[in-house]
C-alpha cells in the first residue's frame, strides 16, 4: 500500500479517518455526526471505527472516525498501529481505492502519526496470487493512503518505519509461499531479488561447498529430498566495528518428518518451517532499506526435509562441521541438525561478538507459550535483557526459559557425542542446549524459538490470519536500540 502526503486544502479522496482520542471526541464534530457516534456507542477505544456520512464538496463523503484510545497509554504506540490497522480492515475491500487519514487536531508527534500509518499498511498485506477466481467484491481495492496535515517529522518517520515494513511483508510472501514455490534454491533467487542495488552482499553455498566444509549434520537431514540444500549468508556493513552481529534462521522448506515421518493432519503447515530464515531475510532487507547504521550477517540454513531411499535413518550417526558427531535418533528432530552447521560456519567464517538465532523448532514451545510469546534461551543475562526490552517496545515479544547442565546430559548418547532428541519433557529446552553445544566460548548466543508464532489461524494486531512477519521488527528494533545506539 502506497503512502502520499497532502495538506489539508487539497481535495480528499471520498472515504477520510479522522483520529478520536478516547479523553475527548473532537470539537469540530458536526452534530448529527457526534449523536450517531455517541448512540452507536462509539467512545475513541483503541481500534473503534464508526462510519458516518456527511455531506462535503463534490457528494458525500465516508467520515470513519478512528478511536486511538487514552493519550496517556502506557501502550500508546502499539494503540496507533491498532487503530490504522482496523482501518484497512475495515476498509480493504470497501470499493474505495484511496483512504485519507486526517491529522488535523489529533495531537499526534510525527513519529506517533507514523505508527499510524504502519500499522494500517501492515494490516493491508495479503497474499493473493493463487487466488483467480476472487469477485470484485473479494478483491482489495484500497491501493492508497493519503495522510493529510500530517504532524512535522512524519514523513521522515515514515521513510524508516516503511523501510521496516518492507522487511516484514517480504517475510510474509517467504513464509506463505508454498513448498513447491519456495525451496531452498528460490528461496535463494527471492532473496537476491529483493536485495538486488541495497547493497547488501550474497554468499551462496551449495551442496559441494558445504560437503567439502564437513557439514554433515545439514547434509544429512537435506539428503532424502532432490532440492539441493543451500546455506544463504547475506550481510549489511552499514558500519566499521570490530565485530558483526550474526542473525541464523531455520529455513526448512518443508518438513515431513522425513523417515521418521509427521501424521497427515495439519502436515501442511510445515510449509512454514522456515519461518526463521524467512525473519531473517526481511530484517536484512529492512536494515538495507532504512541504511541502519550496524554490521550485520544473516544467515539461512535453507533444507527440504523429506522421506525417501536416500533418507537419513533414525540411529544414523552424522559428523557436523564442528567435528561433534551426532546420533540421529528422530528425523524429524532436524532443525536442529540443520542450524548447528550455520552457527559453526558463521562463527568460523565472521568471529561474531553476538549470535541469535530464529527457528520453528519445537512444537513444544507452542504448548508453554501458545501464541503470545516466542521463546528466548541464552548464556547471557545482559543479552536477555536488551531482547526482552526490544520484544516490549515493537510488540514481538519475548519469555525466557532455563537452560543448564541438567538439561544438556539429557542428550548424551551412547554411540556418539549427542542424541539429536532428549525425553518428552522439556523438549524445548533440550534443543536449546543441543545448539548450545556448538556456540564459541566468549560468543552471546540466544536462541529464540518461534514455532508458535509465524503463522496466525485468525487475525491480529496488525496482521490477518496466515504469515505474520514475526520476528523482523524484534530484531529491527534490536538494531536500533543495541547496535545503534
Ligand atoms: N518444525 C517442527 C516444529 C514445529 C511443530 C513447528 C509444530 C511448528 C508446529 C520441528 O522440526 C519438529 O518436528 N520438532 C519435533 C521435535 C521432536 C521430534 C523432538 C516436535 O516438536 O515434535
Ligand atoms: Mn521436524
Ligand atoms: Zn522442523
Amino acid at each position: 500500500m502506497k503512502v502520499v502526503f497532502r495538506t489539508a486544502d487539497a481535495p480528499l479522496p471520498r472515504l477520510v479517518a479522522r483520529l478520536v482520542s478516547q479523553d475527548a471526541l473532537p470539537a469540530d464534530l458536526d452534530a448529527v455526526v457526534r449523536e450517531g457516534a455517541a448512540a452507536a456507542r462509539f467512545t475513541g477505544k483503541t481500534g473503534q471505527v464508526h462510519e458516518a456520512f456527511v455531506a462535503g464538496e463534490g457528494g458525500v463523503k465516508r467520515l470513519a472516525l478512528t478511536g486511538i484510545g487514552k493519550s496517556d497509554a502506557d501502550d500508546r504506540a502499539a494503540n496507533l498501529e491498532k487503530a490504522g490497522a482496523a482501518l484497512t480492515a475495515k476498509y480493504l475491500t470497501s470499493g474505495e481505492s484511496a483512504l485519507a487519514i486526517d491529522f488535523t487536531g489529533s495531537g499526534l508527534t510525527g513519529t506517533q502519526a507514523a505508527s499510524v500509518l504502519f500499522g494500517a499498511r501492515l494490516r493491508g498485506w495479503r497474499h493473493d496470487v493463487y487466488r483467480t477466481k476472487l469477485t470484485d467484491e473479494q478483491k482489495p481495492s484500497l491501493t492508497e493512503l493519503v495522510a493529510v496535515a500530517a504532524p512535522e517529522g512524519t514523513a521522515a518517520a515514515w521513510e524508516i518505519e516503511s523501510a521496516l515494513a518492507e522487511g516484514i511483508e517480504f517475510t510474509r510472501e517467504l513464509v506463505a509461499e508454498p513448498a513447491n514455490v519456495i525451496y531452498p534454491e528460490s528461496f535463494v533467487e527471492r532473496c537476491k531479488a529483493r536485495l538486488e542495488g541495497t547493497g547488501v552482499e550474497i554468499l551462496v553455498l551449495g551442496l559441494k561447498e558445504m560437503a567439502d566444509l564437513g557439514m554433515g549434520a545439514l547434509l544429512g537431514v537435506a539428503q532424502g529430498s532432490v532440492r539441493e540444500p543451500k546455506l544463504l549468508a547475506m550481510r549489511w556493513k552499514g558500519a566499521d566495528v570490530a565485530k558483526p552481529t550474526a542473525f541464523v534462521g531455520k529455513g526448512v522448506t518443508f518438513d515431513t518428518g522425513g523417515i521418521s515421518i509427521k501424521p497427515a493432519a495439519g502436515m501442511e503447515d510445515m510449509k512454514w518451517d522456515m519461518g526463521g530464515a524467512g525473519a531473517v531475510a526481511g530484517t536484512m532487507l529492512a536494515l538495507a532499506k532504512r541504511k541502519a547504521k550496524a554490521d550485520v550477517i544473516g544467515v539461512c540454513g535453507l533444507v527440504e526435509n523429506m522421506p525417501d531411499g536416500n533418507a537419513q535413518r533414525p540411529g544414523d550417526v552424522v559428523t557436523s562441521m564442528s567435528g561433534q558427531t551426532v546420533e540421529v535418533i528422530n528425523t524429524d528432530a532436524e532443525g536442529r541438525l540443520v542450524l548447528c552447521d550455520a552457527l559453526t560456519w558463521v562463527q568460523k567464517e565472521y568471529a561474531p561478538a553476538t549470535v541469535i538465532d530464529l527457528a520453528t523448532l519445537t512444537g513444544a514451545i507452542i504448548v508453554s507459550l501458545g501464541n503470545e510469546y516466542g521463546g528466548m534461551f541464552t548464556n547471557d543475562d545482559a543479552l536477555a535483557a536488551k531482547l526482552d526490552a526490544a520484544g516490549k517496545t515493537c510488540g514481538d515479544k519475548l519469555w525466557r526459559f532455563p537452560l543448564g547442565p541438567a538439561y544438556d546430559k539429557l542428550i548424551d548418547s551412547s554411540i556418539a557425542d549427542m542424541k539429536n532428541v532428549g525425553p518428552r519433557y522439556g523438549g524445548s529446552i533440550t534443543a536449546a542446549q543441543f545448539l548450545q553445544r556448538y556456540i564459541d566460548k566468549g560468543v552471546a548466543w540466544a536462541h529464540l524459538d518461534i514455532a508458535g508464532m509465524v503463522w496466525a489461524d485468525k487475525p491480529g494486531q496488525t496482521w490477518d490470519k496466515g504469515a505474520t512477519g514475526y520476528g523482523v521488527r524484534l530484531l529491527d528494533q534490536y538494531v536500533r536500540t543495541v547496535l545503534e545506539a
